[in-house]
């Protein structure tokens, strides 16, 4: 993810851990399982895979490597890599889309930290449905208690950007991120235990093909872009070293964050059928049966708030790499100080993350724009428009903009690097516009 130092990562585990920090997050918990259970579960899982092989990877490794080459903020990074063009737009968009997310995922981590209080009370300690979406459902139609939370997220990653200590939270992560997986892993042996589980396991396994269409296949694009950090700059303000092998690298993070979101499914899906959740649940799934699995087993009230906290340090870690974005280019744009760019920043966000808050309690959740309330509105138009737009912009740079010797230079060579240039100049800019204009209805 982008260092606040703008620095080399001084080992490769830390590359890895630093890249990771941005990828694996909420996107991974709450997101993931929540679209596969909307979108017919093993279907949408297999287009998931496709989406991440022939367009997240070849992004993330042209992302990793224009980073790179061009040190420096997502706008000027384009400035210098092809002066008095247009291409710095891509970084404008990368920009825009971070604020969106931002306005949003503050929103969705602010649940997060307000199930660690609910966990540790005991209040979500239950594996009745009923229950469970009258906790969740309180939180959501308490404006004020929601943006509370909100707030606070907001001001604890604005405060540790501001100190330019993301390092020390990379180091956090580092150690915690096992942690977060090893309790996955508990928790889907227990969920895997629990009768009926088989259900869940088929669900998220046998595909429904007929319930692939236009608009899934674009929704699972999306995810990918959201779920590897692509099109928003997050990956362009890294920087590795030169012996660092940018697409081995990025293979691993895929892999990684691949890993840990299926093993959020089995985590979640067997336990939404032994229970009596709705599969097509959405954004609450997470909410609802992590706790319930939690409350069916022994020292549940312990784990369930371990888990809340260690999933709030890792949405910590993917919103630092979206702040770093704008709070990079605003204080090199205008020669700010982080101390003054990152309050102008958070008030910004405060007001732009109001409406999506509002938006999934009764204050708002009847105002549509083209059908969506704010935060879906936000969400569908970071990562499934701005996204992919800025995706397609930044293969036809990479693959015939940017020099061939240049670019295959800033990838170390090789054959993965020939075949990242030629995925650029072909498979991937035309696959992401294909369901882009499908999705959209316009062929
Ligand atoms: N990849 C992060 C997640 O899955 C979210 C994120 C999106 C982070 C975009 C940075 C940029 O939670």
């Amino acid at each position: 993810m982008a260092s606040a130092t703008r620095d080399h990562f001084s080992s490769r585990l830390g590359v890895l851990a630093a890249t990771l920090g941005s990828a694996v997050g909420l996107g991974n918990i709450w997101k993931f399982p929540s679209l596969v259970g909307q979108n017919g579960g093993a279907s949408f899982l297999v287009v998931y895979l496709l989406a991440s092989l022939c367009i997240g990877l070849p992004l993330m490794i042209s992302d990793l490597s224009l980073g790179r080459a061009g040190r420096s903020n997502v706008i000027s990074i384009f400035q210098k890599l092809a002066p008095r063009t247009g291409w710095w737009l891509i970084g404008l968009s990368a920009i825009i889309s971070c604020l969106l997310i931002l306005g949003f995922y503050s929103d969705v981590a602010g649940w997060v930290f307000a199930y660690i209080f609910k966990s540790a009370t005991g209040a979500v300690s239950s594996t009745d449905p009923a229950v469970a979406q009258a906790s969740f459902s309180s939180l959501l139609n308490d404006g004020p208690v929601s943006l509370f939370w909100q707030w606070l997220v907001l001001l604890l990653t604005g405060g540790i950007i501001m100190r330019g200590a993301s390092a020390g939270i990379e180091k956090v992560t580092r150690i915690l991120m096992p942690v977060l997986f090893l309790l996955l892993v508990g928790v889907c042996i227990r969920s895997l235990t629990l009768p009926g589980a088989s259900e869940g396991l088929r669900f998220l396994f046998m595909p429904q093909w007929e319930r692939v269409d236009a608009s899934v296949i674009m929704m699972a694009m999306g995810l990918a872009f959201f779920k590897m950090s692509l099109g928003m700059g997050c990956m362009l303000s890294s920087y590795f070293k030169e012996d660092v092998n940018i697409p081995l690298m990025a293979t691993r993070v895929m892999i990684c964050d691949l890993l840990v979101s299926l093993l959020a499914g089995i985590a979640i899906f067997p336990a939404v059928f032994s229970f009596g959740f709705q599969p097509a649940e959405g954004p609450a799934l997470l909410f609802l049966t992590i706790p319930a699995v939690f409350a069916s087993m022994p020292g549940g009230t312990f784990f369930a708030t371990l888990f809340f906290i260690l999933s709030a340090i890792a949405s910590t870690g993917a919103i630092l790499s979206l702040l770093e974005v704008p709070v990079a280019w605003l204080s090199e744009r205008f020669s700010l100080p982080r101390t003054k760019a990152v309050p102008i920043l958070l008030a910004g966000l405060v007001l732009l993350g109001l409406p999506a808050t509002l938006s999934t309690g009764p204050a708002l959740q009847d105002v549509k724009l083209f059908g969506l309330t704010f935060f879906d509105l936000y969400d569908a138009l970071s990562s499934t428009i701005l996204m992919p737009l800025s995706g397609i912009v930044t293969s036809l740079f990479v693959g015939y903009f940017w020099k061939k010797e240049h670019m295959l230079a800033a990838l170390g060579g090789g054959m993965p690097a020939r075949l990242v240039r030629t995925l650029c100049r072909t498979v991937t800019p035309v696959l992401i516009t294909l369901v882009l204009l499908h999705g959209l209805g316009i062929i």
